[in-house]
């Protein structure tokens, strides 16, 4: 069977994460959460003490980096940061340095290493629009606000999993609003994506719905 190019975009907590690394079992496909590059590109600004407006040194930064995005493991520049990066303030810092056009263009360029010989499962913001604009499935997956807030709010790999849930839809909210309106690579719907709104779904008929539409493309 041919070995596809997977795209899955959309805001946070609306279950890319949770499909993402279903999906790439069930294949035998690799699972590349870009959103922990951006983190982990911002955790190790905030070690080096460099601010995280300063383009010109987080993009030497991205493009230097040892980093390594295996399934959940993250590690950059030898620290392991799978945990370090889950917390309030590296949400913050990874949308800070998403925003930079240079940063994003060193990890797009990264991105498409990782992906190009297929058999892949990407996630992220940009996958379907800018990353792999050719990709052989691209889902957007979507949640209510409500729905979305709750899911993170339960989500113990995350430290916003302790927090109240006003104070995770809030953050949510505002992530959600730089992720959209910045002036690179937006969080927008690609137009031959497949828009799945996942409110109320239950993941595994998600999964079997995606799973319909790669045996469509690969046959
Ligand atoms: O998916 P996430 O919450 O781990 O992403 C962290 C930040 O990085 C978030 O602000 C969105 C941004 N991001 C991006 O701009 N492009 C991607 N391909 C992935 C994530």
């Amino acid at each position: 069977m041919r070995k596809l190019i997977i795209a899955i975009d959309g805001p946070s907590g609306a279950g890319k994460g949770t499909i993402a690394r279903t999906l790439a079992q069930a294949l035998g496909y690799r699972h590349i959460d870009t959103g922990a590059m951006y983190r982990a590109i911002g955790w190790k600004a905030a070690f080096d003490g460099i601010p995280l407006d300063d383009e010109r040194a987080v993009a030497d930064l991205a493009q230097r980096a040892d980093l390594v995005v295996e399934g959940d493991v993250v590690s950059i520049d030898g620290h392991d940061v799978t945990g370090a990066i889950r917390s309030t303030e590296i949400d913050k810092a990874a949308t800070s340095v998403a925003r930079l056009p240079r940063v994003r263009e060193v990890l797009v360029a990264r991105q498409r290493r990782c992906g190009e010989g297929g058999g892949v499962v990407m996630e992220g913001r940009d996958i379907g629009t800018v990353v792999f604009p050719t990709a052989d499935v691209k889902i957007y997956l979507d949640a209510s606000a409500e729905e979305r807030a709750r899911r993170r709010a339960g989500d113990t790999a995350h430290t916003s999993g302790r927090a109240g849930r006003e104070a995770v839809a809030a953050s949510i909210a505002a992530r959600d609003k730089a992720d959209t309106t910045r002036a690179v690579s937006p969080l927008t719907v690609a137009a031959d994506a497949v828009h799945i709104d996942t409110t109320g779904m239950p993941i595994d008929q998600v999964v079997e719905k995606v799973m319909t539409l790669v045996r469509q493309r690969s046959s």
